[in-house]
């Protein structure tokens, strides 16, 4: 029975991911280095609280505070029964917080990590409960953001899973498993490659930054533009993922202009400017973009969609699994895989077979996606392509 976790970093995840804990019920340790980053938690958590309570969604922003208790010394996460650790994605800082937490909480406590980067299995090897550590990867905002992707590493055994899956939705999240391990797991495998296309895109000259943008917010109706999203993740920390999947043998598609931007130490909104200028660091608005665009909504989704199709055909998740990460993790409107049905996997494949023509390995389409065109389940309109209608 898990009735206090701790939660350990207490930037942008893990604030977030301590107040959703509280929300929920649970008895909340908050551990951070320095007094500085847990007042700064503590005034995050309560805006967002009082936010809630302006919306009526709570009654009492003061009683949810309360369950969190504010420390920069472990021992505030003796008595918890799980851990969820969001500290920088730097693998000797994770392994020495494994390593603590291993060391001061009982030998029943799950210990997770919100690392979307990291191999798992490194981190676990930093512990004696290499079975009792997971990945638990939650969205940002965590408060807003239903989904959670739990992520077993090889040594990871059922129970673990099993318990985190049932934690997740005791804290109202929606849980995809990945059935193995994958670098960046799904939600981050799809949000490069779109940024992959949208900065092919560009650095092509096929078009600006801001039409980009328009067809993501326009025609495909996300919540944000791709240029726009990436500022808002950091684009540090959106380098550093990408990094992580072509160092781990995924396919690369040669952009510039994200390392430039992090060279120049324009960073997003958490620095107030990086493809956009923002109000002030560490504050969104949405950004300004024109109403009408020439980009073709089916090639910006192409290698997304590829990819996903390469998770469906090895089993790692299932189409409805993607649509969900979609959804519940970036706010899309409809899943990825029902949106590439509505365009048409014909005009997915022409796309994709066009941009690998030019030379882009990792546009080379999946046998999955060639064979349910050469079926005739292109989609939406003929009652079949990933999903049935
Ligand atoms: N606490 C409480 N409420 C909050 C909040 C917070 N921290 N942040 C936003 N809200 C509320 C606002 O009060 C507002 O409520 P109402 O609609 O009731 O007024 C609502 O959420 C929407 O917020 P805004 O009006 O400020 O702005 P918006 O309409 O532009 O929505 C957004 C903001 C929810 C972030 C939306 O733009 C969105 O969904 N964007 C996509 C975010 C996304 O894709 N996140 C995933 C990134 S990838 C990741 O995290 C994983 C990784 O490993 C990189």
């Amino acid at each position: 029975m898990i009735r206090k976790i701790a939660v350990v970093g207490a930037g942008t995840m893990g604030h977030g991911i301590a107040e959703v804990a509280a929300l929920s019920g649970f008895e909340v340790a908050l551990i951070d280095v320095s007094w500085d980053f847990l007042n700064r938690a503590k005034e995050r958590i309560t805006d967002s609280l009082n936010k809630l309570a302006e919306k009526k969604q709570i009654n009492d922003p003061n009683a949810v505070l309360q369950k969190i208790e504010f420390n920069t010394s472990y021992d505030i996460a003796k008595d918890a029964d799980f851990a969820i650790e969001a500290v920088p994605e730097k693998l000797e800082l994770k392994k020495t917080v494994f390593k603590t937490l291993d060391s001061v909480m009982g030998s029943h406590a799950i210990l997770a990590t919100n690392t979307s980067s990291i191999p798992i299995s490194d981190i676990a090897e930093a512990t004696g409960r290499k079975q009792k550590v997971i990945g638990m990867h939650f969205f940002n905002p965590p408060v807003i953001m239903k989904l959670v992707e739990v992520i077993p590493s090889k040594y990871t055994d059922q129970d673990t899973v099993d318990k985190t899956v049932e934690l997740a939705k005791k804290m109202n999240k929606i849980p995809v498993s990945l059935k193995y391990e994958i670098p960046g797991f799904v939600s981050n495998r799809i949000f490069i490659r779109l940024l992959q296309e949208a900065c092919r895109e560009v650095e092509d000259k096929e078009a600006t930054i801001e039409e980009v943008d328009s067809t993501a917010r326009n025609k495909l109706k996300l919540p944000m533009g791709l240029f726009e999203l990436a500022d808002y993740v950091g684009l540090d920390v959106v380098v550093d993922i990408w990094n992580v999947l072509t160092t781990r043998g995924t396919p690369d598609v040669k952009c510039s202009m994200f390392k430039a931007k992090v060279e120049e130490k324009n960073l997003g909104v958490k620095s107030g400017k990086g493809f956009y200028a923002y109000p002030a660091p560490g504050k969104y608005a949405k950004v300004q973009l024109p109403d009408s665009s020439k980009v073709d909504p089916s090639r910006l989704i192409s290698l997304a969609v590829n990819e996903a199709s390469w998770m469906v055909e090895n089993g790692i998740v299932s189409a409805k699994d993607v649509d969900t990460v979609m959804i519940y993790g970036f706010n899309f409107p409809k899943g990825l895989m029902e949106m590439a049905d509505e365009v048409g996997l014909d005009n997915i494949l022409r796309n994709l077979e066009d941009i690998y023509s030019k030379g882009y390995q990792a546009y080379k389409p999946t046998n999955l996606i060639k064979s349910l065109v050469s079926e005739g389940k292109t989609g939406k309109n003929k009652g079949e392509g990933f999903h049935k209608y």
